[in-house]
C-alpha cells in the first residue's frame, strides 16, 4: 500500500512516500481503507525522536493517529464492512500509523462518520475532540455558567475546545494573535486576548478576580504553566495537555484538580461527539487539506507553530 514513513528520526525531510506492506489483523480489530488522516503536533514530535521512553518503536513508521475511511475488513466484530468509520488509532507500539491507504484499529476506537460529515472533516476531528472532551467534559466537569480558558484558540485543539466548552455554556476567555481573532470569535469564543499585546493573566485577573473555573493548558512555557494555577479559584480544574503539574502549595490550598491528561480512544464518546457535529451543536475546524505526498510540507507548517485549525492529508477518493 502506499504511505508515508521514515526510517530514522530527524526533520521532516526523513519523510518519504512509498510502499509499504498493508497491516495484520489482530482479533478485536477491522481493516479501514482510509480516506483521509490529519496532522497533529504529536506526529512530528514522535518523528524528531521526542517521548522516546513512553513509546515501543518497530521501524520504519508510519505516522499518524487520526483518520477517516470505509470498513474493508470487519475481523471477527460485529461492524459491517462498507461501512463509513472515523477514529483515533492511537497505540504506545509505534509502526503503522494512519498516513497511509489502510489501518489495522482496534473496534472500540472507531466511530460512524455521519453522511453529512466529509471524510476530510471526518479525519480533521477524533484527537482533538476527544481531547477536548476528556478535559473539559470528564476531568474537569465544566458546566454552564461557569468559566474557561482556552489557550492557543486558534489551533486544532483550542478550535474544538472552544466550541465544545460554548456548547457546555460555559464563558470562554482564549488567546490568540490579531490574525485569528475574528476566527476564534466565529467559533463562539467571548472574551479574545491577543496574547502578543496584553498580558493574559493580568486581563483576566481583572475581570475575574476570584478566578476561573477551568483552565485548559496547552503551552509549554513555565510562566503559563504556573500562571494556570493562580488564574483557578478554589476548587477549579487544570487539565495540562504536555506536562505535569507543576509543584505549587497552592495547588493544595486552593483544592485544584490537576493532572497531565493524555487523549484516551473511545468510539462510545467519539460517536456521540461526531453527532454533535452532525446536529451542528459542534462546529469543525478550518481544515487545510494537502495530499498523502505532502506530509512533510505538513510537517514543516505544523512546526511553525501558527497553523490555524486543522491540516489534513489526502489519501484516495473513496
Ligand atoms: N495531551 C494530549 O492528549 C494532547 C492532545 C492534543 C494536543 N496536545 C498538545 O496541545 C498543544 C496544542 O495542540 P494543537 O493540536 O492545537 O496544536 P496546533 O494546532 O499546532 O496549534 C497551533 C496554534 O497554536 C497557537 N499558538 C502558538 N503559540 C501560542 C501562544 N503562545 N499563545 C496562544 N496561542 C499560541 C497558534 O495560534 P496564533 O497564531 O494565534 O498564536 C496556532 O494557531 C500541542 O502542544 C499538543 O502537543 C496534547
Amino acid at each position: 500500500m502506499r504511505a508515508v514513513y521514515y526510517e530514522e528520526f530527524g526533520s521532516a525531510d526523513v519523510l518519504k512516500t512509498g510502499n509499504m506492506p498493508e497491516p495484520d489483523l489482530k482479533p478485536g480489530q477491522v481493516l479501514v481503507r482510509i480516506a483521509a488522516a490529519a496532522v497533529n503536533p504529536i506526529d512530528r514530535r514522535l518523528r524528531a525522536g521526542e517521548l522516546s521512553d513512553f513509546f515501543q518503536r518497530q521501524w520504519p513508521i508510519i505516522p499518524g493517529w487520526d483518520f477517516s475511511g470505509r470498513i474493508v475488513d470487519r475481523g471477527d466484530t460485529d461492524w459491517s464492512i462498507g461501512q463509513d468509520v472515523v477514529g483515533l488509532a492511537f497505540s504506545w507500539f509505534l509502526h503503522g500509523g494512519t498516513y497511509a491507504e489502510y489501518i489495522a484499529v482496534d473496534s472500540t476506537a472507531i466511530a460512524l462518520k455521519p453522511e453529512n460529515i466529509s471524510f476530510i472533516e471526518g479525519a480533521a476531528v477524533p484527537l482533538v475532540s476527544l481531547t477536548a472532551w476528556q478535559a473539559l467534559v470528564e476531568f474537569s466537569n465544566l458546566k454552564s455558567g461557569q468559566t474557561v480558558l482556552v489557550q492557543a484558540g486558534a489551533g486544532g485543539l483550542g478550535s474544538v475546545a472552544i466550541s465544545i466548552a460554548k456548547h457546555l455554556g460555559a464563558y470562554v476567555y482564549t488567546t490568540a494573535r490579531a490574525h485569528n481573532l475574528d476566527y476564534v470569535k466565529s467559533r463562539g469564543a467571548d472574551f479574545v486576548i491577543d496574547y502578543t499585546t496584553d498580558n493574559y493573566v493580568d486581563v483576566i485577573s481583572d475581570r475575574e478576580p476570584d478566578g476561573i473555573d477551568v483552565v485548559l493548558e496547552s503551552l509549554t512555557n513555565e510562566a503559563a504553566i504556573t500562571a494556570a494555577i493562580h488564574l483557578v479559584k478554589a476548587g477549579g480544574a487544570v487539565p495540562y495537555m504536555n506536562n505535569p503539574p507543576p509543584d505549587m502549595a497552592e495547588i493544595k490550598a486552593k483544592n485544584i484538580k490537576t493532572e497531565f491528561l493524555h487523549n484516551r480512544p473511545d468510539g462510545q464518546i467519539l460517536n456521540e461527539i461526531m453527532m454533535l457535529y452532525a446536529e451542528k451543536k459542534l462546529q469543525i475546524p478550518q481544515i487545510e487539506t494537502l495530499a498523502l505526498k505532502d506530509a512533510a510540507e505538513a510537517h514543516r507548517r505544523s512546526e511553525s507553530g501558527q497553523t490555524r485549525g486543522k491540516i489534513v492529508l489526502h489519501i484516495q477518493d473513496i
